[in-house]
């Protein structure tokens, strides 16, 4: 791991984005030696909706990875699922840079990317040669000149259906105009129904394929009411969905924050976003009663973080901005650090801790 602890202290000088783009080249080139690691038996957990089976409860979030150029590399640092995307159906250039920001003073980061990708064609054909035992998953979105999100969404889920083991409904991004919107009650019922049609479409043109669960990934900027609309909305016309992430970036400016990149656009992720999305992660998790899995994310950096949301009520958990400060090795920290919490609480496998019989 010295070489990546080197290679970590050089990107931190360099622009952030320049520095994520050699990131993924370097992984990419196959030039990097990534022994694999390993991974406690006592770490699988299937999540009960979905049916997901993971070595580790802790997958890699979205955007990191946009175009699946290299789940490949990532499987081998000790996800036990990785998302990639956010996909949306053409190929964008997402917003002027810079884009991209270090708060380093308060271990987080703000980014206003606006979905750069290079378009579904793209990132089909690199799932197809996705060679990892973790499961993946296809976080799709819409296009920003798009009128009709939802038909986006639809062909989406039906491209990525044969390539992904789940697929995540992104409408939490706060750097395409409108997207949040989708979020609200009336908006939120029919995108689901007409998901639930394209999931259905996919389902019948892959007769051999198992079914490809569906999440819904959610902002973490939700009062009590929206909160309680979503639940409704969710038990109605998404009962068909396997689960939540919770969540993305926010909007919010903690007074806490003291870098001076706190007053750039865009959502904020890290540290400082670690409390506000366990907070609403309950909220879900109250309110759904373990009817759906529950994925939780935002501001990971640590063991303790990981089990803080594990006992929130998710059944697994994402990360991503941490990486930058804490470097690549810290997925095994977490697996490590979790089974030593486990040990520390009487808790014989991360199952009986989601299953809640810990
Ligand atoms: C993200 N995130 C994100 N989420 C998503 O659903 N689609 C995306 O394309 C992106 N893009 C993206 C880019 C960058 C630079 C960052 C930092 C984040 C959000 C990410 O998946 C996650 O939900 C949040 O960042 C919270 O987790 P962390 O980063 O605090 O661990």
């Amino acid at each position: 791991m010295f070489l990546f602890k080197l290679g970590q202290s050089v990107l931190m000088q360099m622009d952030p984005e320049r520095a994520h783009q050699l990131t993924i080249k370097a992984l990419k080139s196959g030039a990097l030696p990534i022994p694999k690691a390993s991974i406690s038996s006592r770490l699988a957990v299937t999540l009960p909706k979905s049916g997901l089976q993971l070595a580790s409860p802790v997958g890699l979030a979205a955007g990191f990875d946009k175009n699946a150029d290299v789940p490949n590399a990532m499987a081998k640092f000790g996800f036990g699922f990785l998302e990639c995307g956010t996909v949306t159906p053409k190929a964008q250039d997402g917003n002027p840079k810079p884009r991209l920001f270090r708060l380093k003073e308060d271990r987080a980061v703000i980014n206003r990317m606006g979905f750069n990708n290079a378009g579904l064609g793209a990132f089909v054909a690199n799932l197809k040669v996705y060679r990892g035992s973790a499961p993946i998953g296809a976080n799709v979105g819409a296009n920003k000149t798009t009128e009709d999100k939802a038909e986006d969404y639809e062909t989406g889920i039906k491209i990525v259906y044969p390539y992904a083991d789940y697929i995540t409904i992104n409408i939490s991004s706060p750097n395409t105009p409108g997207l949040r919107g989708l979020q609200d009650k009336a908006s939120l019922s029919d995108l689901l129904q007409r998901c639930e049609a394209a999931h259905g479409t996919a389902k019948i043109e892959n007769p051999t394929l198992a079914d490809r669960p569906v999440f819904l990934k959610l902002a973490p900027d939700l009062d009590t009411h929206a909160v309680d609309d979503i639940v409704a909305v969710v038990g109605n016309e998404g009962s068909w969905l396997a689960g939540l992430i919770v969540s993305n970036t926010t909007l919010e400016r903690p007074d806490s924050l003291i870098s001076d990149a706190k007053a750039e656009a865009g959502g904020l992720s890290g540290t400082p976003l670690m409390a506000l999305s366990t907070q609403v992660l309950g909220q879900f998790a109250e309110r759904l009663e373990g009817r759906f899995d529950l994925i939780g994310a935002g501001g990971i950096g640590s063991a303790e973080d990981a089990y803080a949301k594990l006992k929130a009520g998710a059944h697994a958990v994402q990360l991503y901005s941490m990486l930058v400060y804490e470097g690549i090795d810290l997925v095994s920290r977490i697996n490590d650090g979790l089974v030593e919490l486990m040990d520390r609480d009487g808790v014989a496998n991360l199952q009986a801790l989601v299953d809640g019989e810990a």
